[in-house]
């Protein structure tokens, strides 16, 4: 059975101007299926949008839409009518760098909600159609800094141990409806935003940034098959150890001194 015959024909990506999302709206156009996606900046998004209908000759439609705004997801319903949404990225989030007093609790608060409120009722308005016709799939995006308590980006990193125990809740849940869910634990990827924070090398043990393309193969390869996957033998060795080596105060503290060094935090 090919990708398209499993989940069906029309794919969602909240976030697929550039990065991550990007790279799953060409993975799925790949794959056949027609696209809906979702970002703020019009050109870039359309100039996504346009290339992919030029390589893979698919339906791809854009919906500007800010996820941080509290009617985000009526916006999104209103756009799509009576389109049926079969597999849905959740890939868009917001990240900071610093201490967490020392960023503004509004920042904190579009964090929940891009990464947590939009997705929830995202998944909940399309995962339950996909549920009653017993038939898709949903990724959502989480990263191995949800694995433990990771400062510097406390907020972000909380979301994301949000991010994969939501997806793996749901994975129980839905299996025998159907519809297939994963959460695709990254670490360091090479896409623009990561790129932007100019990250200097923290440690030995700290694997080479993954392409956004080899995440996206991983995750599509591996959705129906487990509830949650770290992307990269790198990333799947550091969590081991963080996971099964180190002590949880060890691996905390890992993680907040390689911030530190990361970005040269001072506290
Ligand atoms: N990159 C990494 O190293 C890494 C590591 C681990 C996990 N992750 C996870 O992977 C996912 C993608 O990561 P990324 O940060 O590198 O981003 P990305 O895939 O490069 O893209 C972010 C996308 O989301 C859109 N977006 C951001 N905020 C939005 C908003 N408020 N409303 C609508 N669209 C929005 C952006 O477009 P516009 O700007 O046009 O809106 C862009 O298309 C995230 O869930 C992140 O937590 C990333």
């Amino acid at each position: 059975m090919t990708f398209k015959e499993k989940y069906g024909n029309t794919a969602l990506i909240a976030g697929a101007s550039e990065g991550m999302g990007a790279a799953y709206a060409y993975a799925l156009a790949a794959r056949g299926l027609d696209l809906l996606l979702i970002a703020r900046r019009k050109e870039q998004l359309e100039a996504t949008a346009q290339q992919i209908i030029e390589q893979y000759q698919v339906k791809v439609l854009t919906i500007i839409c800010d996820l941080a705004e509290p009617n985000a997801t009526q916006k999104i319903i209103q756009n799509i009518g009576e389109t049926e949404i079969d597999f849905l990225v959740y890939n868009a989030a917001l990240s900071y760098i610093g201490p967490y007093i020392a960023t503004d609790i509004s920042t904190h608060r579009n964090i929940a909600s891009i990464n947590m409120l939009t997705q929830l009722s995202l998944v909940h308005y399309f995962g339950g159609k996909m549920v009653e016709r017993r038939k898709g799939g949903v990724v959502i995006m989480s990263s191995i800094a949800g694995f433990q308590g990771s400062g510097f980006l406390s907020t972000y990193a909380a979301t994301k141990a949000f991010n994969r125990v939501l997806a793996e809740g749901l994975w129980y849940e839905w299996r025998q409806h159907g519809v297939d869910v994963i959460a695709c634990c990254a670490g360091a990827t090479a896409t623009p935003n990561y790129i932007n924070t100019k990250p200097r090398k923290a440690s030995p043990l700290e694997p080479k940034p993954q392409l956004p393309e080899q995440v996206i193969e991983e995750c599509l390869k591996r959705i129906g098959s487990t509830p949650s996957f770290i992307s990269g033998t790198g990333n799947k060795f550091v969590c081991f150890l963080m996971q099964h080596i180190f002590t949880k105060k060890q691996a905390i503290k890992m993680m907040g001194d390689g911030m530190k060094k990361m970005y040269d935090i001072k506290e």
